[in-house]
């Protein structure tokens, strides 16, 4: 049972290992500045929408007993509690993040969800998982795989620490499938949301410009496919939610 935050002793690993390329460091500035209020904002943002999603996401993992899970990007666990719930309270699950702020939010909600002697918070960076090859049945990540510095590492990495026949559920920001709905989407992201962002949040984060930046620079649905057979996944699929606005990869190795 682990119920405070770890670092892992990587040997061989600096300290810059975990603090990484300046766009990683920025990104993490603007996670630490906003911690506190990523639950609410999340919900605000999505039109609560990011409930579902989530809820979408767990159910293509098989709900057996004793699972051992890696959720990546964990932030404040939303996934790694509703993984919990899903395995019947069976499972042993790892909630790993760069960020110390967004995880120590995280680690209250698994308290509070009496799930702490099933879910243990680590910091650790998806570009280096420092747990053995096959180590996992399951690896998810919600909205973090857009964030990381190199997308292809750590679909390696997310490849290499799962068991062969395990499977990565991916629930991230997408294309919207539709031209004229992505039209309206385009100028909700960049036109309504950094207004808010200045005027009525008064955002000193940039984390509203940066949401959509994020997004439109993220491989699409095909390409991500893509990229996870070249990480070495044997077969993928996609799932669109809200017209394309967010897509769930599964792959299996
Ligand atoms: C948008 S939040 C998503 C949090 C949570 N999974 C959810 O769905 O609400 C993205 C998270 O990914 C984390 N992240 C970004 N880059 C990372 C990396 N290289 N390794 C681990 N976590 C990372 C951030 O610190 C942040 O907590």
């Amino acid at each position: 049972m682990v119920q405070t935050l770890e670092k892992p002793e990587v040997p061989g690993k600096t300290a810059s290992t975990w603090t990484g390329s300046a766009r990683e460091q920025a990104v993490q500035r603007m996670f630490t500045a906003i911690a506190r209020f990523y639950d609410l904002n999340n919900s605000l943002l999505s039109f609560g929408l990011h409930h579902s999603w989530k809820r979408k996401a767990v159910s293509y993992i098989p709900a057996q007993l004793g699972t051992r899970a890696l959720d990546l990007g964990a932030g404040t666990c939303d996934l790694a509690i509703l993984l919990d719930e899903h395995l019947n309270r069976s499972g042993q699950i790892f909630a790993a993040d760069l960020n110390e702020a967004m995880l120590r939010v995280g680690q209250k909600k698994v308290r509070g969800h009496h799930s702490a002697n099933r879910i243990s918070c680590l910091q650790m960076n998806a570009e280096h998982v420092t747990f053995p090859d096959r180590s996992f049945d399951t690896v998810t990540a919600g909205f973090c795989v857009r964030n990381v510095g190199n997308l292809t590492k750590a679909l390696g990495e997310i490849c290499r620490v799962l068991k062969p026949g395990g499977r990565f559920v991916c629930l991230e920001f997408s294309r919207p499938v539709s031209p004229v709905f992505r039209k309206f989407y385009d100028w909700y992201s960049f036109r309504l949301l950094p207004w808010i962002g200045t005027v009525v949040a008064r955002d000193g984060t940039g984390v509203y410009e940066y949401l959509p930046a994020s997004i439109r620079n993220f491989p699409h649905q095909q390409r991500l496919c893509e990229l996870l057979t070249e990480a070495g996944f044997q077969s993928v699929e996609y799932h669109n939610l809200t017209g394309g606005i967010v897509a769930i990869h599964v792959a299996v190795k």
